[in-house]
């Protein structure tokens, strides 16, 4: 078990490189087994997720030639099996894309139910919904998901709650099927808009990814491209809120500001400035942060994947803020490890009530999640003393290069092993 050790209180400063969107690469990288040929998938970020959705694809038969740590060259044509157990996911979120590759690239998935974070039920009925309305039959057979289908047809899918993983599952399934599918009530994710571009890469006829109606004339064939993947909107607004809740001034590269303007809106009614460039973004921070209302939702909506990051320098903000968890039932577990620190945050359902004080005090606290983790982080950093993160690799599955970006930035932070 290893575990960070941060001395805080140091502002953050300096310039911070963003890796590719995590969140993009667990569906792009299923996408390809769609291809018949060779694709090349650069921008890749070097975590653990990734490298578990390579692995997998490897024992589905794909030869995979990882070029560099960023970039993989894969080779789906040898892909001869549907069944992805769960020792081979490992019971992460998005292994439940390997139910509509597979499904779109033979007409079969046998798929272990889908884990990840626990942010209470994570159901994929919608997923389901699709599949069987484009001809699949759905069944659990010894707790696997099982589809099969002779032929899978297009059809019109309207999504009873916005969910970004059925948008691409369906997206998934329904790109080589025959005809026209229509995804009425579509998450608008930056990363669906980046499956789309890859998919349409390849030869797929995808309209209308980043509304909420996307619709995909099947295709009998895709070829191998070469695609770099988006940068990671949750990577950088989390060096964003850490720049702001160490009142540093750190300038976020290899962005796209467009997908963070939510994430800017609460910054600069927390009292910071934030400049946009091209491809980056300045934030800084010489006040106490002032208090704010958040709602997450989905995009273009306040990310629920920065949530506890936020809602940790608030604890420090002058005032009573307000955060209220749009998304997932059960989104507020880190809040037992930030009162650990002093926090004095009182959740009531979906809505955490944060009254903030001065500062929090070093403690020794659990990552419970990935994005709690990072919040973990940003509470270790702003606050004066050493704290100490256990549980860190919930973070290594979404960060890459966590310890020697912060370091650079000024940060005092160190992986130790248990
Ligand atoms: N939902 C259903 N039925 C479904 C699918 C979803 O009721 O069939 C509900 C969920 O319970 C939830 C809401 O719909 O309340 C949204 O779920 P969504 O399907 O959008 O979430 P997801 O695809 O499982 C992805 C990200 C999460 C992120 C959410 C919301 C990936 C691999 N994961 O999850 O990211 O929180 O979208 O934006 O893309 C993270 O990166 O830390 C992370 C958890």
């Amino acid at each position: 078990m290893e575990k960070y050790i941060i001395e805080g209180g140091k502002p953050l400063s300096g310039e911070v490189h963003i890796s590719g969107a995590k969140n993009a690469a667990v569906a792009i990288l299923p996408a390809v087994l769609l291809a018949d040929s060779t694709c090349v998938i650069e921008n890749l970020p070097d975590i653990s997720d990734v490298d578990l959705i390579l692995k997998t694809m490897a024992k589905l038969g794909a030869k995979i030639n990882r070029l560099d740590e960023n970039t993989a060259e894969i080779d789906p044509s040898g892909v001869n099996s549907y069944i992805v157990t769960k020792d081979m996911s490992s019971g992460m979120r998005a292994s439940s894309y390997f139910l509509g590759a597979l499904l779109g690239r033979m007409n079969k998935a046998k798929v272990a139910p889908p884990g990840g974070c626990d942010f209470g039920v994570r159901p994929i009925d919608q997923h389901i919904k699709g599949f069987e309305a484009m001809g699949a039959v759905v069944t659990i057979e010894n707790d696997m998901v099982v589809c099969r289908a002779n032929e899978l047809n297009g059809n019109y899918i309207y999504l009873d709650m916005v969910t970004v993983g059925a948008t691409v599952n369906i997206m998934l399934a329904a790109v080589r099927a025959k005809g026209m599918t229509v995804i009425e009530n579509a998450a608008r994710e930056p990363h669906i808009v980046d499956l789309a571009n890859f998919l349409n890469s390849m030869g797929a006829n995808i309209m209308g990814a980043g509304t909420n109606v996307i619709k995909i004339r099947g295709v009998d064939k895709l070829s191998g491209t070469a695609y770099s993947i988006i940068p990671d909107q949750i990577e950088a607004g989390t060096y964003m809120v850490a720049a702001a809740a160490t009142k540093g001034d750190v300038t976020i590269t290899n962005v796209t500001p467009k997908h963070l303007e939510s994430i800017i809106a609460k910054l600069l009614e927390s009292g910071a400035t934030v400049q946009q460039f091209d491809e980056a973004v300045r934030v800084k921070m010489d006040r106490r942060p002032k208090r704010c209302q958040v709602k997450t939702m989905p995009h273009p909506g306040f990310p629920t994947d920065m949530q506890p990051q936020i809602t940790t320098m608030l604890s420090v903000a002058e005032g009573e803020s307000v955060v209220t968890e749009g998304v997932w039932d059960n989104r507020f577990r880190y809040i037992e490890e930030l009162k650990k620190m002093g926090a004095e945050i009182s959740v009531e359902g979906k809505r955490a009530l944060v009254t903030g004080i001065e500062a929090l005090n070093p403690a020794t606290v659990n990552a419970t999640d990935l994005r709690a983790g990072a919040a973990m982080v940003i509470a270790g950093l702003m606050t004066e003393g050493k704290t100490t993160v256990q549980n860190i690799e919930y973070i290594d599955r979404g960060y890459e290069n966590l310890v020697e970006k912060l370091t650079k930035l000024g940060a005092d932070i160190h992986r130790v092993s248990e």
